[in-house]
């Protein structure tokens, strides 16, 4: 089958589209015929260890350990493991199966899948899990939202954030979406009740406060945000710049200590459970994936270079299609 295989970390260059062996499941695994996958900033992280921290966590110290790529997919299951009891071959699924999506088969756990909303395409659904779970996890359970309150999302207008923004007005919140002058229509398109133009004005300035600050991406100091917040309001970090990403780790529980404020931030968890939840929002017709754009499987570097600049509006999808032995 045909692959995209990385053997040393760098820019999309390294990336190569390459045959393979076709995977066999394990005893609790599902072989997934993969339709379509998404793009995210995870998949960037281990292409080009940006992070240094990548290279200690599991990533490889001198080269990835692990040289496939692509986590968000959706597809036909074709074969289950023998203690697989969800699914069975011809489901449709979508999931986040951590690597290997970027392919024509992959196996996954089945904890890690969902059956596929009915009313989505294959590209529309793998343009969800890990960006929808991320958005909801972080305004749910570290985020503590409830109706009624102020709820700012600072880069509202990418993967994470155009679910966030959604999610928070789902949860009942008044939402302001900080983005760029091109997102602005995009944003008020998804829900925002309120938008700032980040070109124009800083929202950490300007005297307003919020019950909660979802950051998915920009960067503010940890005061600036701090300052932003009601008395008893929360700050979740879930990305951004790095020094975003790093002031966050290293100094928001020891600036939560004083004072009513919680700063922290949300590492999303591949929970079957809010994959469903998910699944159901999206089958009522009450999230809807943003697709900025979509490329083939031997496009995967494209895909990849465009979502690393750091300015895709909404998810980028890459459809891989089958040669007829597969
Ligand atoms: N914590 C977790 O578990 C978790 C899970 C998934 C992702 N993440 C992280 O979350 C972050 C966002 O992921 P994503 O998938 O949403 O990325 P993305 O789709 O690549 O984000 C791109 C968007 O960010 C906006 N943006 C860029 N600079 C900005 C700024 N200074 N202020 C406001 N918005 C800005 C861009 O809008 P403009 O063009 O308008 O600037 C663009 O729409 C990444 O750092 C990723 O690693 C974390």
């Amino acid at each position: 089958m045909k692959a995209i295989v990385y053997t040393e970390y760098g820019s999309p260059d390294v990336l190569q589209l390459k045959d393979v062996e076709k995977p066999t499941p394990k005893d609790n695994e599902v072989l997934i015929k993969i339709h379509a996958a998404s793009v995210n900033a995870y998949d960037w992280h281990f292409l080009t260890a940006d992070i240094f921290l990548i290279r200690l966590m599991g990533g490889g110290l001198l080269k990835p350990k692990n040289t496939r790529l692509g986590a968000d997919i959706a597809g036909r299951v074709e074969a289950v493991g023998r203690n697989v009891k969800q699914f069975q071959p011809d489901d449709e699924v979508f999931g986040d199966i951590g690597h290997g999506g970027f392919a024509e088969y992959a196996c996954a756990p089945e904890s890690r899948l969902a059956l596929k909303p009915a009313n989505l395409s294959f590209e529309e659904a793998a343009a969800v899990p890990m960006a929808a779970l991320t958005a909801l996890q972080g305004l749910r359970d570290e985020g503590q939202i409830h109706p009624g309150q102020k709820v700012l999302i600072n880069g509202a207008s990418g993967g994470v954030g155009t679910f966030a923004v959604q999610i928070a007005k789902l949860f009942g919140a008044e939402v302001t979406a900080v983005c760029s002058p091109r997102n602005l229509d995009q944003a008020r398109s998804i829900g925002a009740d309120h938008i700032i133009d980040y070109t124009k004005e800083n929202f950490t300035q300007n005297g307003q406060q919020y019950d909660l600050i979802f950051a998915a991406n920009g960067y503010h100091p940890l005061s600036a945000y701090k300052r932003a917040l009601t008395p008893k309001g929360i700050y979740v970090m879930a990305g951004g710049s790095k020094a975003q990403i790093f002031q966050a780790m290293l100094l928001a529980s020891w600036m939560s200590k004083t004072g009513g404020k919680k700063m922290g931030g949300v590492s999303a968890k591949i929970d079957q459970k809010d994959l469903v939840i998910i699944k159901e929002l999206l089958e009522a017709g009450k999230v809807v994936p943003v697709i900025d754009r979509r490329y083939l499987l031997s496009e995967a570097a494209e895909a990849l270079r465009y979502l690393g600049e750091g300015h895709a509006r909404g998810k980028v999808v890459i459809t891989v299609e089958h040669s007829s032995k597969t």
